[in-house]
């Protein structure tokens, strides 16, 4: 840390310009008086003012124009990629404001790059196991070797493509690109769009009067995606669909079943991308059903939880504004 500089306390460039010129015409004048009192020659008098008013300046705005060159400089850094630049900030002026400005930006820009990142490593990552898989199952018809069974491969590329598509959402919604359709719908018309799409044992209890405000689509994809699970996870047992209003005017959606549930460190966890828990490495899934399922709330504005149910089981809390 450099020591403080003079003007560094002054909460508005423009008190700081004004202090400055009071400040240089205060010391141009005391110069002309004293050079007056020493019977010194107007003109050199007038030349000791000026040059003693800009050295004045110089030390005294020290620091003002230091941090606008800085921020040119790191704005230059970023634009070119190195998006962990920082500018430090000294002062509470406008420019110390826009100097939090551009440090919230590149921020920003670096967690979105990060993003981007993982999610490429990630994505190259899953398609690359049942990929090879699929290879060697060709790669020995082709030799000869087994006989490549085309109903097997037909479901193999299949996930696959299911795979890609559902990467393709997450990413969409993560950027922020997918935009909601909102209108105000029945909550049981969701609940019925997202059973034709699984034959989920539901026990139903939901107002036939409550409505939520949202994009239908969305908000049918997140319910049918709970319900795959309850189904995938908890083959056989009941699931449970319970929606509420809240006394604020939102929605709270809960979704339970009574398969194994999870570990109390997978709760969380099961919602990134790709996140698995061990128990269900058997069974077939991408991991991407619930970070979309997150991603299509948190858009909502709303927020998107599990919990152990009792005795067993997960239960699913889903709140919309
Ligand atoms: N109802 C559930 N019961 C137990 N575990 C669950 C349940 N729902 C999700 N999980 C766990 O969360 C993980 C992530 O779920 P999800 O994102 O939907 O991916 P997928 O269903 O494709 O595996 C699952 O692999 C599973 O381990
Ligand atoms: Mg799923």
């Amino acid at each position: 840390m450099s020591a403080p500089r003079p003007l560094d306390r002054l909460a508005s460039l423009k008190l700081r310009l004004g202090l400055l010129i009071v400040l240089a015409i205060g010391v141009t004048l005391a110069t002309m008086v004293v050079a007056g009192l020493l019977d010194v020659q107007l003109r050199y008098g007038a030349l000791a003012a000026l040059a003693l008013s800009l050295l004045t300046v110089q030390v005294v705005a020290r620091g003002t124009t230091a941090p606008l060159r800085a921020l040119a400089a790191a704005a230059d850094r970023v634009a070119g990629g190195e998006h962990g630049v920082r500018v430090r900030v000294r002062g509470r002026d406008e420019v110390a404001q826009l100097g939090h400005a551009f440090n919230r930006m590149a921020a920003e820009l670096e967690e979105t790059d990060r993003i981007r990142r993982d999610l490429v490593a990630d994505a190259a990552h899953e398609l690359r196991t049942p990929l090879g898989a699929l290879r060697a199952v060709l790669e020995n018809a082709v030799d000869g070797v087994a006989p490549a069974d085309p109903g097997a491969l037909l479901g193999q590329v299949r996930r696959l493509g299911d795979l890609t598509d559902q990467l393709l959402d997450l990413s969409r919604l993560e950027a922020g690109a997918a935009t909601l359709r909102r209108r105000t719908v029945p909550v049981t018309e969701l609940l019925d769009a997202a059973l034709l799409r699984g034959d989920a044992h539901v026990e139903r209890d939901v107002p036939g009067d409550l409505v939520v405000h949202g994009d239908p689509d969305r908000l049918g994809q997140v319910l049918g995606n709970l319900l795959e699970n309850a189904r995938r996870h908890a083959p056989g047992a009941p699931v449970a669909v319970r929606a509420r209003g809240t006394p604020a005017g939102g929605l709270r959606l809960v979704v339970e079943d009574r398969g194994p549930g999870l570990d109390p460190g997978d709760a969380e966890r099961v919602f990134e991308r790709f996140a698995r828990a061990d128990h269900s490495r058997t069974t077939p899934g991408s991991g991407l059903g619930l970070a979309i399922a997150r991603s299509v709330v948190e858009l909502h504005g709303g927020s998107i939880r599990a919990e152990p149910a009792d005795p067993h089981g997960l239960r699913v809390v889903v709140d919309l504004p």
